[in-house]
């Protein structure tokens, strides 16, 4: 008999087969969630690539088919797709979703994104698989299984805040790509990019709070002992909305050309702010000097000081001397 996970794995499995020929195969499937994927410019080659899916809004369509199939309520329950109500009842926690399957690093089927169609603000617009013994968040990045190849080959890897940005810049003909999908970045997604490539490419959204997360990011992929660059988007856009209009090579050329290293973007981000008032100068120097100790390698670190020591206009010995005061305290 197959273990407790084994199981967990093949009920997840056949659910990402049920959603996807939901959406082929089934009326209200292609009415609402095939053509919905088409509006966002997804093509069939991709919808096949990534195992996209619908769940349909029946409160139990997919609960009912599982259990006529053998599948063990148990087992339902233990990786979220139904829900055991006060009353008794039985629930499929995606309905009336279009389904995007989350994989491991070997392609196993781990969990489901969800996205509401209308963008109406009574539901979240993404629902999770909870956790559980197959499914541990901060462990999983969003299409590692589909980039890994690539973010070898390339030794790089773009790091996206959304499942949708993953598949556009597929789409695009960029595969080294994966997403933090719905958690904020943790030390062990960075560490699964690591064993494939030293160098992550942030590509967050061109929002404040993509500001934000990129800041956030920086010092804990510097921590892995990785390079990290950012490149940012306009305002508004994210990976997903500008990979759609861009063209593969001007979208080349345009990651290329605005990924900037992690003092230059951390300059350019605070440089706006603090203008020619000292005070924050003095504040952006040590919030840069912060990243730089974060930084395992002692020659990359004095690297990093000539580099933050030129672009801001001051001394070596002083931003050593701030580094200094900042390894030490964390000692
Ligand atoms: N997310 C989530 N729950 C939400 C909102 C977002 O889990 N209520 C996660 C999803 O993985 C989403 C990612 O955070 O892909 C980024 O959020 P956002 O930028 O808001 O969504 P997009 O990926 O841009 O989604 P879309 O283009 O479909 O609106
Ligand atoms: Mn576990
Ligand atoms: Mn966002
Ligand atoms: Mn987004
Ligand atoms: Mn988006």
């Amino acid at each position: 008999e197959a273990s407790e996970k084994e199981s967990m794995y093949l009920v997840s499995e056949f659910a990402q087969k049920f959603f996807n020929s939901t959406l082929l195969n089934s009326n209200e499937g292609q009415a609402i969630g095939y053509s919905y994927f088409k509006e966002r410019g997804f093509t069939n080659e991709t919808i096949k690539k990534f195992g996209l899916g619908y769940s349909p809004e029946a409160w139990d369509a997919f609960t009912k088919e599982a259990l006529g199939q053998g599948y063990k309520l148990d087992y339902l329950e233990k990786v979220g797709l139904t829900i055991l109500r006060e009353d008794g009842r039985h629930l499929d926690r995606f309905k009336g979703r279009v389904m995007f399957p989350i994989q491991s690093m070997s392609g196993r089927v781990l969990g489901f994104g969800g996205r509401i169609l209308a963008n109406d603000k009574k539901a979240a617009k993404y629902l999770n698989s909870p956790e559980s013994e197959i499914y541990h968040k901060s462990k999983v990045l969003y299409g590692i299984f589909h980039a890994k190849q690539s973010i070898a080959k390339l030794d790089n890897c773009f790091l996206c805040e959304g499942y949708t940005d993953v598949i556009q810049m597929h789409q695009s003909g960029i595969e080294n790509v994966v997403s933090s999908s719905g958690t904020a970045l943790t030390p062990d997604q960075i560490r699964l990019i690591n064993r494939l490539t030293k160098n992550i490419t942030v590509l967050f959204d061109g929002d404040a709070a993509g500001l934000r997360a990129s800041v956030r990011g920086i010092d804990l992929i510097l921590e892995e002992g990785m390079n990290v660059k950012v490149c940012t988007f306009p305002d508004g856009e994210d990976p997903d909305s500008f990979a759609k209009k861009t063209p593969h090579d001007q979208l080349l050329r345009y990651l290329d050309e605005n990924a900037m290293d992690f003092i230059q973007f951390k300059a350019s981000l605070l440089m706006k702010e603090a203008k020619n008032d000292p005070i924050k100068k003095a504040e952006l120097i040590r919030d840069m000097v912060t990243s730089i100790s974060k930084i395992p390698d002692r020659i990359k670190r004095e690297i990093y000081v000539q580099e933050c020591s030129r672009i801001m206009d001051i001394s070596e010995e002083v931003v050593f001397n701030t580094l200094a005061q900042l390894i030490q305290k964390d000692i």
